[in-house]
């Protein structure tokens, strides 16, 4: 038997004990010998429920229990996480974790800790929610040169969008309902503005890499200024808005950013819809490859939690190797990334001289109309440096929107 403790009793890790129990035969079939969850670690008392008997408030009795030889940690944000994840590989537990901060920020100096103590930290769980992506990326495409990786990296705001432009939903209802399901996360900021994809991205470009990709060298833009007004140019382009996290190899150097996109049908991240994220991922050899599934959530999530800690049974003792040093990737410059962009401004007329001298320098563009929208002007450029574009509308006070266009 090999005895578990799950830190953090929420919407993860009561999936965590969960999935442990209802799966048990499966489990233990694939492990070789039955998996017990011996400790629940949390703030909380939980009266009434049969993991009472499992909790504790006190850290150090996990820690100091060597019997307790995996760790699946769902409490999430940085400290204590990062603490206690620390001291369980030092005493050479393994740690299988869902929190993509403490990933994103410490996970290569935490896999090399787990490496020196023949542990393992695993965190499939940390992108993508139920979506196997990290041990594909390790395990299956090591032939391949990755030259892209995009996606969408946050079920909370593929569901919002979702919801707004399907059923024209008000952005904080949705917001709220997606709380209620256990998608958002504990600051729903960190779903809205990006943060949260940003990091997923960072997480999957430091795979590819081998070397650290800091997020906050990811230029990241949220979905909060997204309007109506927006998805009714949308739905005018048959196209759809999603939030993609991209890493692009350009002349040997990885481009990232995370921001809403226009996108059409042809592009298979137009159908994924709701809570479902869809990932992109591009080798030198075998083409595209795309990974689909529920992004949030608490038994998708869990699955994956479990299923690293049934890889780290399989392993105990025995570390398995995962490229991502400590050393700092310098990712290519943001405001040299090329793309076309979907713009709407005030409308100033054919005569204002700002407006004509734009159009000159932009170059022929494509107008694009939506129904009941007066006032405005909206257009989508041909290919532009970001630098350039932003310098080019600097000069205006009204530009309503700007969204990149993936088509
Ligand atoms: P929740 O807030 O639902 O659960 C976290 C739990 O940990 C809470 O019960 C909390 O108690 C407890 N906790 C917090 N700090 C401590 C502590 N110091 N000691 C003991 N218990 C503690 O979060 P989620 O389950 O949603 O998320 C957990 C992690 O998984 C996060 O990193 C999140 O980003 C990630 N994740 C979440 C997904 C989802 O769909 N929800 C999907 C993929 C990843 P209390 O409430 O009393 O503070
Ligand atoms: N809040 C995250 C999301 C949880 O909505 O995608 C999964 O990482």
């Amino acid at each position: 038997m090999v005895n578990v403790a799950v830190l953090g009793y929420g919407t993860v890790g009561s999936g965590v004990v969960e999935v442990l129990n209802t799966n048990k035969e499966i489990i233990k079939r694939n492990v070789g010998e039955e998996l017990k969850v011996k400790y629940v670690l949390d703030l909380r008392e939980f009266e009434g429920d049969p993991v009472q008997e499992m909790l504790v408030h006190d850290y150090d009795v996990i820690l100091k229990d060597k019997d307790v030889k995996i760790i699946a940690e769902a409490m999430g944000g940085e400290e204590p996480a990062y603490t206690f994840t620390k001291n369980a590989l030092l005493a050479g537990k393994s740690v299988c974790t869902s929190n993509k901060e403490l990933v994103a920020k410490h996970g290569a100096e935490l896999l090399a800790i787990a490496k020196k103590n023949n542990a393992n930290y695993f965190f499939e769980a940390a992108v993508g929610g139920g979506i196997p992506i990290i041990r594909p990326l390790n395990d299956c495409l090591t032939a391949d040169e990755i030259t892209e990786i995009s996606g969408i990296l946050n079920g909370t705001t593929n569901y919002i969008l979702t919801q707004m432009s399907e059923k024209g939903a008000a952005f904080e209802e949705v917001l709220k309902d997606a709380q209620d399901k256990g998608y958002a996360e504990r600051n729903p900021e960190a779903d809205v503005e990006g943060y949260d994809a940003c990091r997923k991205i960072a997480i999957l470009t430091s795979l590819v890499t081998g070397k650290q990709v800091d997020f906050e060298d990811i230029h990241t833009e949220g979905i909060s200024k997204i309007t109506e007004t927006d998805f009714k140019y949308a739905k005018a382009m048959k196209a759809s808005i999603k939030l993609l996290g991209i890493s692009r190899k350009i002349d040997g150097k990885f481009y990232s950013m995370v921001a809403p996109f226009l996108v059409k049908s042809k592009n298979p991240l137009y159908s994924v819809k709701g809570v479902f994220n869809g990932i992109l991922v591009h080798g030198n050899m075998v083409d595209d490859v795309m990974f689909y599934g529920q992004g949030a959530g608490k038994r998708p999530t869990a699955s994956a939690v479990v299923s690293d800690i049934v890889e780290a049974a399989k392993n105990l003792g025995k570390n398995i190797p995962v490229e991502w040093e400590e050393t700092k990737y310098e990712l290519g410059k943001f405001s040299e990334c090329k793309g076309k962009f979907f713009v709407r401004m005030k409308d100033k007329g054919l005569d204002d001289e700002e407006m004509t001298t734009l159009f000159e320098k932009l170059g022929e563009v494509l107008y694009v109309r939506a129904e009941g929208v007066t006032g405005e002007v909206a257009f989508i450029t041909n290919e532009i440096k970001e630098v350039e574009l932003t310098e080019l509308l600097s000069k205006f006070e009204d530009v309503y929107s700007i969204i990149r266009v993936d088509f």
